[in-house]
């Protein structure tokens, strides 16, 4: 048993979307959510720059003796994950492993991925369905612009119109299932089903992700048990109002975050008191 948190970040609000998971699936966990909103949007960004940026929020997690991380986001989860595991010594789960290991065995041929465009360019989602043993077609599809678009609360139209370009290769290709490859993405899931023609379901990988990480801690002896009501802390890099205002419109609860601000010469997010 451990009260130690349970780590997750993303570059804005498209992690709640784990975080809302998470509490359905270990409600007595104290958590500590970061929200990269300074750096917002990952998707355009290099390895590279992913990397520093995902290291410095990783270093920031530790302080708080994290007993596992999950990195809500799907494009560090691609570019940097392997990497990390390598640098930190707490256990980190990703976003795509657990759905690839999970619908290995699915009956799905013509399985669709939206994402990002650096999680479609790294080809990340084909490569751990394969590698998990999967034999039908992975289409990715980069929709650039809607992380954003979810962050600022876009109008429907604006996000359908944008949406229904993206899909159109998904919608060529007669996908059987498409994954929603990135945390904004399940906040829009309904305009997502809407322009794909209403009868295709959605996979979110939040919910593999989050069982992953109840099986590593319950194998660790390292859940929590519910003694007390769990605390729940979230940091913030950039405009603090904004990403209260937006993350309590998508949670539906009022909510309450920590500023950070980010030393640009030692790449370091630090408190500021
Ligand atoms: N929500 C993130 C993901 O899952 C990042 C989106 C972005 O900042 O571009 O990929």
């Amino acid at each position: 048993m451990s009260c130690r948190p349970i780590g997750l970040f993303d570059s804005g609000v498209g992690g709640l979307s784990v975080l809302r998971e998470l509490s359905r699936q270990l409600p007595q966990e104290n958590v500590i959510y970061f929200a990269d909103t300074f750096h917002m949007p990952y998707g355009p960004r290099s390895a590279v720059e992913l990397q520093k940026l995902v290291y410095a929020i990783l270093h920031f997690l530790q302080e708080y003796n994290v007993k596992l991380v999950i990195m809500a986001c799907n494009t560090s989860s691609a570019l940097v994950l392997e990497s990390a595991r390598q640098e930190f010594p707490f256990p980190l789960v990703g976003m795509i492993q657990p759905i690839a290991k999970s619908l290995a065995a699915s009956s799905i041929r013509r399985l669709g991925v939206l994402a990002t465009e650096a999680t479609v360019r790294s080809d990340k989602y084909a490569q751990e369905f394969r590698q998990a043993g999967f034999t039908g077609e992975v289409y990715s599809c980069a929709c650039p612009a809607l992380a954003s678009l979810v962050e600022e609360g876009a109008g429907l139209d604006h996000l359908e119109g944008v949406l229904t370009e993206c899909v159109a290769p998904l919608r060529q290709a007669q996908v059987e299932s498409v994954v929603l490859g990135c945390t904004h993405y399940p906040f829009v899931a309904e305009s997502i089903n809407r322009v794909l023609g209403g009868c295709i379901p959605l996979l979110n990988p939040a919910s593999y992700a989050v069982a992953q990480a109840k099986s590593l801690l319950t194998a660790r002896h390292l859940l929590r048990s519910a003694t007390s009501a769990p605390r729940e802390t979230l940091f913030v890099s950039g405009d603090i109002l904004t990403f209260e205002r937006r993350a309590g419109q998508l949670l539906g609860r009022q909510i309450v975050a920590t500023q950070v601000g980010f030393s640009r010469q030692e790449g370091y997010f630090t408190h500021i008191y």
